[in-house]
C-alpha cells in the first residue's frame, strides 16, 4: 500500500501533468480551425435584433456555394415546402433568419470537416452518419415536445455535438488513437478513455471550439454536456434533447462515433421525457424511436451537399 506521503506526491503529479497537459491543449486549440467569414457574419447579423432580412439575404447571396446549399436544402424532403424556394430572399421569408443562420453553420461545418485522418475504430463514414442521425432526432424530439422554436438549433447541436472527436483525430492523433483503443481494450466509454489518455474530453474540446466560433451559449453548452446535461444547475431544454438524441441513434444503431457501447441515458433525462409516466428507458427509447427511420430519410440531402 502506498504511504500518505507518496499518495500526496502522486496526487501533485497527476495534477501537474493535468495543467501541463492542459497547456499544451490550450495552445494548440489557439489553432483550431475557423469558420469561413461569411458564417461568422451570419451568425453577428442574424445575433443582432436590428438586422433586417434583406442584410441578411444580400450577405449570404456574395457567398454562391453556400446559396446553392441553402437552397438545396430548403428544397428538399427535409423540409417538404410545396412550392419552390428559388432566392435566398425567398428562403429567408420561408425558414425564417434563424433557421437560415443554423443551415448556413450546419452546411459548412459538414462540409469544412467531411474529410480528414481515420482509424481502425474511428470511420469518418460512419461518424456523419451519427452526427447526422442525432440532428435529425434532436429536431424531431424538439418538435415532439411542442418546442418548434428550439427544433432547427436542436439539429444543429445534434450534428456538432461530437465534433471534439474530428479535432481530436486531427490535433491529438497519437493521444485520440490511444483512447480509442483504450475504450475497446476495458469495455468503457471513449469518453472515460479520453479522461484517462488525454485529461479532458472530445465535449469539452468541443465545447472551446463553439465558444471560439462565438456561437450561442446554449449551442455551447449542448456540446459542452452532451454526456453530463445535469452539470448545468438548471439544464436547458437543449441539452436534454442532444442527450437523449444520441441514446437515440446509439439505440436504432444508425452510424457510429467510435463507442461500442450501448446508448447511456442520464437517469433525470429520462425523468424528463417520461412526463411522469412509469415505463422503463428501453420502452421510452422505443417509443421515442417512432417516425425517426421516416425522418433519417429525409435528411438524405446532407449527405450528398456536394453533387449538384
Ligand atoms: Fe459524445
Ligand atoms: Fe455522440
Amino acid at each position: 500500500m502506498p504511504s500518505l506521503k507518496q499518495t500526496h506526491i502522486q496526487t501533485v503529479d497527476m495534477s501537474q501533468k493535468r495543467t501541463q497537459r492542459l497547456r499544451q491543449i490550450t495552445e494548440k486549440i489557439i489553432q483550431l480551425p475557423t469558420l469561413p467569414t461569411i458564417v461568422t457574419q451570419l451568425i453577428a447579423l442574424v445575433g443582432n435584433p436590428r438586422s433586417s432580412a434583406r442584410e441578411v439575404a444580400q450577405l449570404v447571396s456574395t457567398d454562391q456555394a453556400l446559396t446553392a446549399k441553402i437552397l438545396k436544402v430548403a428544397n428538399s424532403a427535409f423540409y417538404g415546402f410545396a412550392r419552390e424556394i428559388a432566392t435566398v430572399q425567398l428562403a429567408i421569408v420561408v425558414l425564417g433568419l434563424e433557421m437560415v443562420k443554423n443551415l448556413g453553420l450546419s452546411v459548412t461545418v459538414l462540409k469544412r470537416f467531411s474529410t480528414g485522418r481515420e482509424h481502425r475504430l474511428f470511420d469518418r463514414q460512419r461518424f456523419w452518419e451519427h452526427a447526422i442521425g442525432c440532428g435529425v432526432a434532436g429536431r424531431l424530439l424538439a418538435r415532439r415536445l411542442k418546442q418548434n422554436s428550439l427544433a432547427d438549433e436542436a439539429f444543429v447541436a445534434g450534428v456538432l455535438h461530437d465534433i471534439g472527436k474530428l479535432i481530436l483525430i486531427e490535433y491529438f492523433t497519437d493521444e485520440f488513437s490511444e483512447a480509442l483503443e483504450l475504450a475497446e481494450a476495458e469495455a468503457i466509454s471513449i469518453e472515460a478513455a479520453e479522461e484517462k489518455t488525454l485529461g479532458v474530453t472530445h465535449a469539452e474540446i468541443g465545447g472551446w471550439l463553439a465558444e471560439k466560433w462565438n456561437l450561442p451559449q446554449n449551442l455551447v453548452n449542448a456540446i459542452a454536456l452532451h454526456h453530463h446535461p445535469n452539470l448545468l444547475e438548471a439544464p436547458e431544454d437543449l441539452v436534454l434533447f442532444v442527450h437523449m438524441a444520441n441514446a437515440l441513434i446509439r439505440y436504432n444503431q444508425v452510424g457510429s462515433s467510435g463507442d461500442k457501447q450501448g446508448p447511456q441515458l442520464d437517469a433525470q433525462v429520462a425523468q424528463f421525457f417520461k412526463q411522469g409516466q412509469d415505463v422503463s428507458d428501453n420502452d421510452l427509447l422505443e417509443f421515442l424511436s417512432k417516425d425517426l427511420n421516416t425522418e433519417l430519410k429525409k435528411a438524405q440531402v446532407f449527405r450528398d451537399l456536394d453533387e449538384p
